[in-house]
Parts: C-alpha cells; sequence; structure tokens
C-alpha cells in the first residue's frame, strides 16, 4: 500500500508538469508573435519536455496501482513586458518545480517510501539541470539580448534545441 499523502503529492505533480508545458507552450506563442523564432523553438523543446514529465508521473503511479486523477489547468499568466520577462518567470517557475519535487521526496523519506525516492532521483537531477539552463539564458539575454545583432545570433542558437525524449525509462 503506497503512502496516501505521497500517492496525493504525486498526483498533483501531474498538474504542476502539464502547466509548466503550457507555460512555456504560452512563452513560445509569445516568441512567435515577436518574430523570435529561435526563442519559440527553444520553449516548445522545453513544453514537450514537461509533457514527458508529466507522463513519466502518471506511469509511475499505474506501475503501482496508484489512482491517478486528471485536474484542471490553470491559464498562463505572464505579463510579457519585454523580451526578458518570460526568462525571468521561467526561472521562478522552475525553482518553484523544484520545492515542489523535494516536497514529494521528504513525504517518501518519511515513510521509508525507497522506490518512490528512487524515481524522484531523476527529478531531483532533472530540476537542477533546468535551473542551470534558464539561469544561463537569463545571463546570456543580459549580455547580448541588448544589441540587435546580438539578439539575432542568440535567437539562432536557440533554433538548434532538439527535442529529445527522457533519459528516464519506466
Ligand atoms: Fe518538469 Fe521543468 O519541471
Amino acid at each position: 500500500m503506497f503512502d496516501s499523502k505521497v500517492s496525493e503529492l504525486l498526483n498533483s505533480q501531474i498538474n504542476k508538469e502539464f502547466y509548466s508545458a503550457y507555460l512555456y507552450l504560452d512563452f513560445s506563442n509569445y516568441f512567435v508573435e515577436q518574430g523570435l523564432n529561435g526563442f519559440a523553438n527553444w520553449y516548445k523543446v522545453q513544453a514537450q519536455e514537461e509533457r514527458d514529465h508529466a507522463l513519466l508521473f502518471i506511469q509511475y503511479m499505474q506501475n503501482n496501482n496508484i489512482k491517478v486523477t486528471l485536474t484542471q489547468l490553470a491559464t498562463p499568466e505572464v505579463e510579457y513586458i519585454d523580451h526578458m520577462s518570460p526568462l525571468k518567470a521561467g526561472l521562478e517557475h522552475e525553482e518553484f518545480v523544484t520545492a515542489s519535487i523535494h516536497t514529494i521526496y521528504d513525504a517518501a523519506y518519511q515513510v521509508k517510501d525507497f522506490r518512490t525516492m528512487q524515481f524522484l532521483d531523476w527529478f531531483v537531477k532533472e530540476q537542477g539541470e533546468e535551473e542551470t539552463n534558464a539561469n544561463d539564458l537569463i545571463r546570456k539575454m543580459e549580455l547580448f539580448g541588448t544589441d540587435p545583432k546580438g539578439l539575432y545570433l542568440l535567437d539562432q542558437e536557440l533554433a538548434q534545441r532538439m527535442y529529445n525524449p527522457p533519459s528516464l525509462v519506466l
């Protein structure tokens, strides 16, 4: 039997991951409107990864006979003041998701749910990488984003990002 608190937290993480996909898709749409297709590509790939994260939580729960309940997604509400604002909102969101993963980990730890801890290990590492990527992007934007040529080159760089399925297989 799975601990009810751990099960509940796992279930609520599904919504957070799908919401992340929704949020990044909103960023991507903004950048399409702005004519920055490289940034749009980068966030679209990010959205695909977030959808994969949600599916991994679903798969893990189903593998362990935990009932999955899908809940309504919130509308992303980001104020697009400039090109930097989605980048900062993205970092803030990743920090929120990291805290959420750590909360589940802590709940699993409390009840000696080693299986869930092991499942979450991948996400703990992934969150570290995502925060690094979000920080790097902000740094690059600070350095080059105010110069049109710099922004053009950065957009070209971000256009290269390709979707890769998650390395975690359940
Ligand atoms: Fe799946 Fe970036 O959190």
